[in-house]
């Protein structure tokens, strides 16, 4: 199957993702984890997207466009996949179209704006291993560490307040737009994101009849 998981940040997307890629055995391929991992390794790509990620902006389109291309391309996509973050503009969208792709389904994961506050300031993630965690819903074994692989857990700089809000903004003008666009395709399936993370799922995996 080949999946977007659309929503607004924190909606839940990558806990989504990482559960339903797992019970397909396919990849999940996540823009916003490619570009930290460039930030991180201190790439020319990563150094110009955090000047967008951590003022809460989105990264241009031909620069993701292009991550995009090349991770399509290998192997391990051939089967399948679920895509954790894009398209966010209706250009990318329109480039994903470009590629031949054709999409068995959108699962936009709904969630009001005041619940994304509370799930950001929760959120903590290991820089290591790329695991993510919430103090309240998805707590750390020992409160702090990560419990695949011991790293010190760290608040992601784009979950300051200030920033979220932003990226909230962002969302509501230029990607919430993508539903109309794939409604219009009839393959926009509309998730209600629950409090609980179990409860999410089940309503996702009977949205994409698995
Ligand atoms: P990205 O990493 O994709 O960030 P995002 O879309 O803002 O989404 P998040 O990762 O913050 O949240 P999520 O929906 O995956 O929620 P999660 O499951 O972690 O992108 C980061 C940046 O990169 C962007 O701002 C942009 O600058 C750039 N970028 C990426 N893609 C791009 C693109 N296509 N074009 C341009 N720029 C791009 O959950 C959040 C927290 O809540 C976690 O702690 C989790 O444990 C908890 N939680 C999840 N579900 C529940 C639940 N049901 N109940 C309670 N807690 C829950």
């Amino acid at each position: 199957m080949k999946i977007i998981f659309l929503g607004a940040p924190g909606a839940g997307k990558g806990t989504q993702a990482e559960i339903v890629s797992e019970r397909l055995g396919i990849p999940t391929i996540s823009t916003g984890a490619i570009i930290r991992e460039a930030i991180k390794s201190g790439t020319e790509m990563g150094l110009e997207a955090s000047r967008y990620t951590t003022a809460g902006k989105l990264v241009p389109d031909e620069v993701v466009i292009g991550i995009i291309r090349e991770r399509l391309a290998k192997p391990d996509c051939e089967g399948g996949y679920i895509l954790d973050g894009f398209p966010r503009t209706v250009p990318q969208a329109e480039a994903l179209d470009g590629m031949g792709i054709s999409l068995d389904a959108v699962v936009s994961i709904e969630v009001a704006d005041e619940t994304i506050a509370r799930r950001m300031s929760g959120r903590r993630v290991c820089d290591k291993c790329g695991a993510s965690y919430h103090l309240e819903f998805i707590p750390p074994k020992d409160g702090k560490n990560c419990d695949k692989c011991g790293t010190e857990l760290t608040i992601r700089r784009d979950d300051a307040p200030e920033v979220v809000l932003e990226r909230l903004r962002v969302y509501h003008e230029t990607t919430e737009p993508l539903k109309d666009f794939y409604s219009d395709k009839g393959i926009l399936k509309l998730v209600y994101g629950c409090e609980k993370i179990e409860d999410t799922t089940k309503l996702t995996l009977e949205a994409l009849g698995v």
